[in-house]
């Protein structure tokens, strides 16, 4: 099967909702990332979605609704505070996982009786489910542990020839995933940071707990496998120097400094800023922008880890960043990213 490539006239666009409907899969752009759309309520769309990625079939799918108005057609309940943090983020980059309704098929859940579910902001997203008229299951359009894709080209590069089609409609603006709340507990409980910050959520319905490293149980039990240590991975091993910004990037240098010397390729991810102070070192660099602007690295980050990798380094250093607002997620994202986590 060939790809194809559509763009986002309204006749491709019918084009990729009819595939949709029919149990094909389409890629699409999303607020996020792209994400790998298929049918939620077609079972066999669904085992084709886990196929064309390579995910274990114990990774559960977020749901996709063009509207808030939708939830009951996947939510058996939709709890007060579900319905809050609805009305404040929605359509957004926020996930609430909530009672599976029965018409959701466990296949999308992997067996769970919760049902991951979120109304993207992204107008090709949304006109796109409009246009389909049916929820649409859909996890990050990337080969399963890989960096998340956030151009069509990303998509294309990890699933040409195993997806009907993609709908290029250029970069995503944030770059990072959406932020996964379990609603189900009390209080509720962030499962993976991203686009919504906890300090944005909790401005709405109080304290959050935050689900930091999954236990041995959880890794076995997968409660949520995004949360994964080793995860969002570029090919090439990466080493995330973590502590105070200019002791980190020391260590950092010292260590680019004794592979260059042994030979080796090494390729550098950092704040614009940090580039500077390393520019006589002859690395491959990639910048994630002004360290002052969380935002900007998020839209950065995986794209600038697929042009490193492409370079073929033989390790790719970079450093922890603040962990304030968005920055949670960049620094959530790295930590999957890395092979070594070096403290100093
Ligand atoms: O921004 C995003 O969320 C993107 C776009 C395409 O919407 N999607 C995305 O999907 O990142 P995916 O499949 O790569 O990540 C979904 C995360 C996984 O960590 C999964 O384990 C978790 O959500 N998840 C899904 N259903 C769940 C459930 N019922 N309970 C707990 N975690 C769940
Ligand atoms: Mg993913």
């Amino acid at each position: 099967m060939r790809t194809q490539r559509l763009d986002t006239s309204p006749a491709a666009m019918a084009h990729a909702a009819e595939l949709l409907r029919r149990g094909e899969l389409v890629a699409f752009p999303t607020e996020t990332v792209y994400g790998l759309g298929g049918h939620a309520l077609d079972e066999a769309a669904v085992a084709a979605i886990f196929a064309a990625k390579g995910r274990p079939a114990s990774d559960p799918l977020i749901v996709h609704l063009a509207a808030t108005g939708d939830l009951p057609l996947v939510a058996a309940t939709i709890p007060a505070l579900a319905a809050q943090l609805a009305t404040a983020f929605w359509p957004g980059p926020l996930t609430l996982i909530l009672p599976r309704h029965p018409r959701v098929p466990l296949a999308v859940t992997a067996g769970r009786e919760t049902v991951a579910v979120r109304v993207p902001a992204h107008p090709v997203a949304h006109a796109l489910l409009v246009a389909a008229g049916v929820p649409v299951a859909a996890p990050s359009a990337n080969r399963f542990g890989h960096t998340s894709p956030t151009t069509a080209d990303h998509v294309l590069a990890d699933l040409d020839g195993r997806i009907a089609a993609v709908i290029d409609g250029g970069a995503t603006p944030i770059g990072i995933e959406s932020t996964v709340l379990d609603c189900t507990t009390t209080p509720p409980t962030l499962l993976r940071p991203g686009g919504i910050s906890l300090e944005a959520l909790e401005a709405v319905v109080g304290p959050v707990q935050v689900r930091t490293r999954p236990t041995d149980a959880e890794q076995h039990g997968l409660t949520s496998p995004g949360l994964l240590d080793r995860h969002y991975a570029p090919d090439h091993e990466l080493w995330l120097f973590s502590g105070p910004p200019a002791t980190a990037l020391a260590r950092l240098r010292a260590e680019a400094e004794t592979l260059l010397k042994a030979g080796l390729r090494v390729g550098v991810l950092l704040p614009a800023e940090d580039l500077v102070l390393l520019r006589d070192l002859p690395v491959e660099t990639e910048s994630l922008g002004p360290a002052s602007d969380p935002a900007a690295m998020a839209h950065r980050l995986y794209a600038a880890l697929r042009a490193l990798d492409a370079r073929h380094p033989d390790r790719i250093l970079a450093r922890d960043l603040d962990d304030a607002g968005l920055g949670r997620a960049l620094r959530d994202r790295l930590r999957r990213a890395a092979a070594l986590v070096v403290e100093v």
